[in-house]
């Protein structure tokens, strides 16, 4: 999977170089490629914003720069890639959203800075038949300065669901919000069996699989009704 990432920060997305993506990237798995959008500017001191028709606060990134840096990229993609535009006001970024983007071989994500893009950016790539579509995506219901810590996220959960990627393959579907059941994952320990006066559920060191099979549901049941009621059936 190749996932190309375009921002006027590109210095922000240099984490994706470390841990677990920066793992999936020395193994082959996933290819992360960062670019400068002000290298598509065509204007003095490569400025990539202009001020909002109709007049407002802010800047809006203008839809020609972004329409060569998004024609280029794309004649460098094998397949054809899908366009992710993170923007506070897209759909919510999930856990099925991640799921389906793991079949794309190529996904490029534009990160907006100001008051974001010019809209026919958006509008244009949904009609190419030549882009496997475009999805404008949120990472919740607050805002950020601009897209990249956004793509940070959703690079980061894209990865972890590519096949070989994670070390152990069977803690993939436990996680929370990939339970079968819906419930978060319930309270987890390890040595030592006595901390601060703190002692770990006796229960976990019996043994006895059944009894922890079930004490670990009513560890997800409880903890979902306490921190989100919302998630139980
Ligand atoms: Cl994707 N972008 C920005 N600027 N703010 C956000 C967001 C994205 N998701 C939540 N807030």
């Amino acid at each position: 999977m190749i996932i190309d990432i375009v921002s006027i920060f590109p210095e922000y997305l240099e984490p994706l170089s470390l841990s677990l993506v920066g793992k999936a990237q020395e193994t082959g798995k996933l290819t992360v490629r960062v670019h400068d959008l002000r290298d598509w500017s065509a204007a003095p001191h490569h400025r990539v914003d202009d001020t909002p028709y109709g007049g407002g606060p802010g800047m809006v990134m203008d839809a020609p720069t972004w329409g060569r840096a998004l024609d280029e990229i794309a004649q460098s993609c094998d397949s054809k890639p899908l366009l992710v535009i993170p923007t506070p006001s897209g759909k919510v970024f999930d856990q099925p959203t991640a799921r389906s983007w793991v079949g794309n071989q190529s996904i490029v994500i534009a990160c907006a800075r100001y008051e974001g893009i010019d809209s026919r950016v958006s509008q244009h790539y949904q009609t190419r038949s030549d882009w496997a579509g475009v999805q404008e995506v949120s990472i919740g219901n607050y805002v950020l300065a601009g897209g990249e810590a956004a793509a940070l996220v959703m690079v980061e959960t894209v990865a972890r669901l590519i096949p070989g990627v994670l070390g152990n393959p069977e803690s993939a579907p436990d996680d929370t919000f990939s339970r079968a059941d819906g419930l978060l994952e319930g309270s987890v320990y390890t040595k030592p069996p006595t901390w601060r006066d703190l002692e770990v559920p006796p229960v976990l060191l019996s043994g006895y699989h059944q009894a922890i099979d079930q004490w670990r549901a009513a560890s997800a049941e409880e903890k979902t009704r306490n921190l989100r009621p919302d998630l139980l059936p």
